[in-house]
């Protein structure tokens, strides 16, 4: 396949590589009308969340009786209950709509902009129950307020009214869920949907996110609204296989060691794959792509975080760079007491540039890094 077979978006079908685990688990409960268990992603970024929620919508387009709506809060308009109400509302009829439950013959926008009494005529052809017709109403009516933030119920409630009038089950996933605590009372506002989804039983959650710190105070930590409400999936690299499916997908040459390599240096991030082998290709195997790569692309990646670095700490990386060290192996190659490296070592890691492997050896967290460090350092 050629150049231009490698995404740097998010992936679904033929693309979509591995992950089986998760995705069968995640089709097989949301896809079980009589599971309310929702989910929670989470994984460092470009890890492959939303290729993994996205790829199980799909998946579940063949079940007739589950209708699903994705919405990433990083594409609402402006952050605010307002933007979120009305972009969940659009969300859910419209996809209720192309599941031809719900047969609108206007597009979902109009609708909720027309005059009410037209929007009333073309609900009522549609033979929608009243339980429907009064949550539009509803979110009709709020098109035309500057606030209330208790819409946001409504709108939540839109989804399980509408899968209870035509006996479907409604999957609700969340992209950047944690980007709601940056509306004024967020918080609050996870509080109150936390609270319509224990009496919910025909919706599904599913959020997710990558930083921790902010998911931790959503769902994962047991202060969380959702603690316990969600079923946490941890997103990791692809596995040393999948990076071999990958590269079978895209290469005509499949050879474990190459495999491996490539693997090692790029700790199986789905997003280094689909980089290198946009500047690559990878026909002239792994070592010629990640020449490539690091020659194209390189500085790009690498170098504003390795300026972000104190002049200490760029000599300790640099050091790293050249494979696994110990203190005193860091500490006697720059002629440094063991006691400066030790103070700066948990700096690195918390700045996740460099991790602890075992028995007291070090490395960096990027191997990639290490590489385009090397190739600056020798020129
Ligand atoms: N299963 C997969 N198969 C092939 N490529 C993948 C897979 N998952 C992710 N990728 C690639 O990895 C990159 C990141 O994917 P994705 O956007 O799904 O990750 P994410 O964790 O949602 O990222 P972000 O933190 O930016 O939201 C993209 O280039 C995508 O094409
Ligand atoms: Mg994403």
């Amino acid at each position: 396949m050629g150049k231009s077979g490698f995404l740097l978006t998010p992936v679904m079908g033929g693309q979509f590589v591995g992950r089986k685990q998760v995705l069968h688990e995640l089709v097989k409960e949301l896809g079980n009308q009589k599971s309310h268990i929702g989910f929670c992603l989470y994984g460092k970024r470009r890890v492959g969340k939303t290729s993994i929620i996205m790829e199980a919508k799909e998946l579940l387009k063949q079940k007739s009786d589950v209708v699903v709506t994705y919405l990433s809060l990083y594409d609402l308009p402006e952050l605010t209950i307002k933007a979120l109400v009305e972009a969940l509302t659009e969300s859910l009829l419209t996809a209720y709509q192309a599941s031809g439950k719900l047969p609108l013959k206007v597009k979902v926008k109009q609708l909720l902009e027309a005059p009410w009494e037209i929007v009333l005529e073309l609900l009522k052809n549609s033979k929608i129950e009243a339980q429907v017709l009064d949550n539009v109403k509803i979110m009709w009516e709020y098109r035309h307020k500057d606030e209330g933030a208790e819409y946001l119920k409504y709108s939540f409630n839109l989804g399980e009214s509408l899968a209870k009038a035509t006996s479907t089950k409604c999957i609700v996933m969340l992209d950047e869920f944690p980007e709601i605590l940056k509306i004024p009372n967020g918080l609050q506002a996870v509080k109150m949907l936390r609270t319509q989804y224990e009496v919910q039983n025909k919706t599904a959650l599913v959020i997710s996110g990558s930083i921790r710190k902010t998911l931790d105070a959503v769902a994962l930590s047991e202060a969380s609204p959702f603690y316990k409400q969600l079923v946490p999936k941890h997103v990791l690299p692809f596995t040393l296989e999948e990076t071999v499916e990958f590269l079978k997908l895209h290469s005509k040459d499949n050879d474990k060691k190459e495999a491996e390599k490539l693997h090692e240096l790029t700790g199986g991030s789905p997003f280094y794959l689909q980089y290198i082998g946009r500047a690559s290709g990878y026909s002239g195997g792994v070592d010629s792509a990640i020449k490539i790569f690091i020659e194209q692309e390189g500085d790009v990646f690498f170098k504003e975080e390795f300026e972000k670095l104190s002049e200490k700490e760029k000599t300790i990386v640099a050091a790293l760079s050249n494979g696994n060290m110990t203190l005193t192996n860091i500490a006697t190659e720059l002629k440094e007491p063991i006691t400066t490296i030790g103070r700066y070592m948990p700096i690195l890691i918390e700045k996740e540039v460099a991790v602890k492997e075992s028995r007291g050896t070090y490395k960096l967290a990027d191997n990639l890094f290490g590489y385009w460090l090397r190739e600056k350092t020798s020129n």
